[in-house]
């Protein structure tokens, strides 16, 4: 059995006569948390979309979980879940009742049991009842993630999870895609944030120009540049420590022997 989960070769995309994929080369490998990293425009839900198999490639071929996606696109779509840009829960209902809604239409057995533990998993357990119109966007966003669990696909997409999300919003969902990996699901990130792909990911690709430029853990990037001049200079909180020290911890997450900084009232 490969190693890779995700492997996709000389995949090329043009709509119209307009180009967005010219030949892209990426591996995914089993139970890691890959981000694709590209600025907007890049191709990044366009190359999702043909993973998913909801848009066909002009050239080149893909494989998800060992099946081809132009040619086995329902066994593709039986092993994966994806979780868009813009969040797909339904307002009216309660964080419990999408759940179990989502584990009805994929027949999983107690759909009542299985969206309690996915509450739970994710902090949503006190939420849970109460109407996803009220919750917060990084609530919502949590409760698309677990909605794509229901069933335990072994491959998730998650196409800008924290677009247009606060940082606390994004702190949460950080946390909850974290979550997956350590359950050895196989996540595919995308991301315009290099700070999102540097906190989350195992694997980085970067997408430039139609074509993955790099592809490999954080590490091998870094050795890709000449090792930096070591400076000494006084360490300023980032603005985001800062805003989360204000605003409220979520969750504890300071390191031992380093106490977090006091919020002011
Ligand atoms: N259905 C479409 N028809 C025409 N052009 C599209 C379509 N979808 C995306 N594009 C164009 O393809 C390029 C890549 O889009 P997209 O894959 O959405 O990038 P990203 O997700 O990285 O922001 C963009 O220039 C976008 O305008
Ligand atoms: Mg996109």
């Amino acid at each position: 059995m490969s190693a890779a989960v995700i492997d996709v070769h000389g995949l090329e995309k043009a709509y119209g006569d307009a180009p967005v994929l010219r030949g892209v080369d990426l591996t995914v490998p089993r139970g890691s948390i890959t981000a694709l990293l590209g600025s907007n425009g890049a191709g990044k839900t366009t190359l999702v979309r043909i993973l998913a198999t909801l848009l066909r490639a002009d050239a080149g071929s893909a494989s998800v979980a060992g099946f081809d996606v132009a040619t086995q696109p329902a066994q593709v779509r039986g092993a994966i879940s994806l979780t868009g840009q813009f969040a797909a829960v339904d307002e009216i209902l309660s964080g419990r009742e999408n759940l179990v809604l989502v584990a009805r239409l994929r027949h999983v057995p107690d759909p009542g049991a299985v969206a309690d533990e996915l509450l739970e998993r994710f902090s949503l357990t006190e939420a849970g009842g109460k109407r996803v119109a009220t919750y917060s966007g990084g609530m919502r966003r949590r409760l698309d993630i677990a909605m794509s669990l229901v069933g335990d696909p072994p491959v998730i997409f998650l196409d800008e999870p924290t677009t247009g999300l606060d940082p606390q919003g994004r702190a949460e969902v950080w946390r909850a895609v974290g979550e997956l990996a350590r359950q050895g699901t196989t996540v595919l990130l995308t991301t315009q944030y290099l700070e999102e792909a540097e906190q989350l990911a195992d694997q980085v690709a970067i997408l430039h120009e139609g074509r993955v430029v790099v592809n490999g853990t954080i590490a091998e990037l870094k050795r890709l540049l000449p090792p930096a001049r070591v400076e000494y200079v006084e360490k300023q909180p980032t603005l985001e420590e800062v805003f989360l020290a204000v605003v409220g911890p979520v969750r504890a997450t300071a390191p031992a022997g380093e106490p977090a900084p006091e919020a002011t009232p």
